[in-house]
């Protein structure tokens, strides 16, 4: 049967930085509780657009896998911060690739974007609608933070990853998955007005910006990433001694060590690069693939976990 599997990476991080201590200066917070409440130090702010970082990091995927943007037939942006509304930012990153074979589609499921996204993606593949998919995470989050609530704004960032997916008839590729949704419980991480629910006038109404009840997120987030796990590896005919690498959501350190204790992963099973980038949402893993490939971290035929948790809630 034919599978999809990954044969390009690529990722995209503006130069700008923002530390712990640039923050000190602007609210009431210090890099101590930042980091030991988050394992975060610093993040990128971007002064270009959410589809700009989408299309470096999409290119970057695309001279991984050895392929020309005419090659693409299905790009996906994984994004809760586009551009714009119409166009999608896949559109925009059509345009800039120069994919002009490509259809191409937004997907919002939040920090769970990404896993989304390649679910999708993969699908399209095996069900023989499409050849060559480029899924991306790209988001510019900074848009919507009010830097006036330190309890959400010192946890974001900007950045782009991307990879590509081909078919493959071998044993690699998509193993399993899981997709979820608690619509129920959407209130405890939302932006809520922005959309129909706003006003149509030109300024922005207050609630534009993260609304997080940040302890019920967290437990979710371990109990939701850790059980979904155990239901792929188990899923896969695996077992979690023959899982190479974990690669999680990256919202907080916390949420990893103890997503990974729930399921008993030792540290060196688990890839973590919150500290640089702090949480790029839809970007978060795709970023970190792209690191770990670039560290070493993943050797062909590697057993990879992706797991996520977010905005919906959606896991
Ligand atoms: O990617 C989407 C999914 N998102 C997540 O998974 C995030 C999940 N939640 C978390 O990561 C954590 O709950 C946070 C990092 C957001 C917060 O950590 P916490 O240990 O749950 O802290 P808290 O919200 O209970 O706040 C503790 C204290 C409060 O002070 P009082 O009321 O105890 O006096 C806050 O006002 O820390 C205070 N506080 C801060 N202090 C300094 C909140 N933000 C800050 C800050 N600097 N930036």
């Amino acid at each position: 049967m034919t599978n999809a599997t990954i044969t390009g990476w690529g990722k995209a991080l503006p130069p700008s930085v923002l530390t712990n201590s640039d923050l000190e200066k602007i609210m009431d917070t210090s890099d101590e509780w930042i980091t030991s409440r988050s394992g975060i130090k610093e993040r990128r702010i971007s002064h270009v657009e959410t589809s700009d970082m989408a299309t470096i990091a999409g290119f970057r995927a695309l001279a991984a896998a050895g392929l020309e943007p005419s090659d693409i037939d299905l790009i996906i942006v994984a994004t809760c911060s586009p551009d714009t509304l119409i166009p999608s930012a896949a559109a925009y990153v059509q345009a800039k690739l120069g994919a002009t074979n490509a259809a191409a589609v937004d997907l919002n499921a939040a920090c769970s974007g990404f896993i989304y996204s390649l679910v999708f993606g993969a699908n399209m593949i095996r069900g023989g609608t499409n050849r060559r998919v480029l899924v991306i995470g790209a988001e510019k989050l900074h848009s919507y933070i009010d830097f006036t609530d330190r309890s959400t704004s010192v946890l974001f960032g900007d950045g782009a990853g991307a990879v590509v997916l081909e078919p493959t008839e071998g044993d690699e590729g998509l193993l399993s998955s899981e997709l979820g949704m608690d619509g129920e419980s959407a209130e405890f991480l939302c932006i809520p007005g922005f959309g129909t629910v706003g006003d149509r006038v030109p300024d922005l109404p207050s609630e534009v910006g993260v609304q997080m009840d940040g302890q019920e997120v967290f437990r979710r987030a371990v109990t939701m990433m850790g059980d979904s796990s155990v239901r792929v590896v188990e899923e896969a005919g695996l077992d979690f001694e023959d899982v190479d690498i974990l690669i999680p959501h990256q919202a907080n350190q916390r949420i990893i060590d103890a997503t990974a204790r729930r399921i008993k992963l030792a540290s060196d099973q688990v890839f973590m690069n919150i500290h640089a980038y702090g949480n790029t949402s839809a970007a978060t893993i795709p970023i970190a693939l792209t690191e770990a490939l670039e560290q070493g971290r993943i050797r062909p035929g590697a057993n990879i976990v992706f797991a996520a948790f977010g905005g919906g809630l959606s896991w």
